[in-house]
């Protein structure tokens, strides 16, 4: 911790390397986006089904000066006018991390630019700050991500009060499973997004956990419940079905959405705050944003949603969380460690 003097027109260079794409963005301390590049490994991962954490560091280091340059010349300036770095330090994958971090110190300590440690789950929150509408505080933030599916009450930088989380699959992590058993490749929510367009969502009945919590979720039954219902088609010859693919994700895809919906819903209903705001990759998702936005219209609450390409992972929010802890005055030391597990 220290105390920082800047202006209010300061410029701040965002890196993320949590998981599977490396990005770097600048942005102004009004959220105002300068550039926001993010380099996909979907092409190196998609084989697996999922993420191989061993090849996405090794890609990370590969790729973190090409994308930190990119960034730079997009937002036409360079190192020498950055006034931090903010970095994501997790939770992620450690090898991961371990990039984006270690890039973050060694050019601030090269070049004397203050370098900020941003949680991940902080970037999701607010990047919904980088849009033109924002929300007042409180808000209800609903983050469904590849690895997380948690709701908070945000009452402000810096005080978020957890209110419920998955006991076991994210909802993306279900999206990518259900995906990679019917042989559709990775990521598969935008897939699977896509397929269900196409499908009937209720030509299967999977099952709904709204489980006891009241804000907690589950998604790992609901996965067994489609591979069950793909063997017993296979066993029974009908796999081959026209617009069977089509029903699955669709049937699936409701399962989700629903519970997303009815958990935020009782959120705002039983803590009477009138504003959500969604973030992480399956915010992407149009089934998801349509039915939450008619649910907030039928309670008359104001909901709040990032542009797709800002709900999945991208440095400019890590940039927005990271320039409201430099202006806080939180600073990283030299000694700063990435962490794999870091709950918000
Ligand atoms: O936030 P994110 O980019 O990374 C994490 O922090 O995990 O989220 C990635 C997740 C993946 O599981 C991906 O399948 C899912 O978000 N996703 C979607 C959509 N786009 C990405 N899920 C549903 N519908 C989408 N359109
Ligand atoms: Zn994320």
């Amino acid at each position: 911790m220290g105390c920082i003097l800047y202006t209010d027109n300061y410029k701040i260079l965002g890196i993320d390397t949590s998981c599977d794409d490396t990005s770097a963005a600048v942005i102004t301390a009004e959220d105002k986006i300068l550039s926001n590049i993010v380099s996909s490994q979907s092409d190196i991962h998609k084989r697996y089904g999922g993420i191989v954490p061993e090849l996405s560091s090794r890609r990370h280091i590969e790729m973190i000066w090409p994308v930190v340059n990119e960034a730079l010349n997009r937002a036409k300036t360079s190192l020498d006018d950055i006034d931090a770095i903010a970095v994501c330090y997790g939770p992620g994958l450690i090898g991961s991390l371990l990039v984006g971090c270690s890039f973050a110190k060694a050019v601030g300590y090269a070049k004397g630019i203050p370098v900020v440690a941003v949680n991940h789950l902080e970037g999701h929150v607010f990047s919904i700050f980088l849009g033109k509408e924002r929300p007042d505080f409180p808000f209800i933030s609903l983050i469904a991500s590849g690895g997380h599916t948690s709701l908070y009450i945000v009452n402000g930088f810096g005080q978020y009060a957890e209110l419920g989380r998955t006991r076991d699959d994210a909802a993306g992590e279900a999206y990518d499973k259900v995906a990679k058993l019917l042989g559709l490749g990775y990521p598969g929510g935008p897939i699977i997004d896509k397929l269900a367009k196409d499908g009937n969502p209720k030509a299967f009945n999977f099952p709904r956990a709204y489980i006891p919590g009241p804000f907690d979720f589950s998604f790992s039954g609901l996965k067994t419940a489609v591979k069950l219902r793909v063997h017993d088609l296979e066993f029974k010859g009908q796999n081959k079905k026209m617009g069977l693919l089509n029903d699955i994700a669709a049937s699936f895809q409701s399962a989700v959405v629903d519970v997303l919906v009815r958990k935020v819903e009782w959120a705002i209903v039983k803590r009477a705050i009138k504003r959500i705001a969604l973030s992480g990759g399956v915010a992407a998702n149009s089934e998801l944003r349509e039915k939450m936005l008619e649910m907030a219209e039928r309670r008359g609450v104001d909901l709040f949603l990032p542009s797709p390409y800002l709900c999945t992972d991208n440095a400019a929010m890590i940039a927005a969380a990271g320039h409201r802890h430099f202006t806080a005055g939180n600073v990283a030391s030299i000694d700063l460690n990435p962490k794999a597990y870091l709950p918000l």
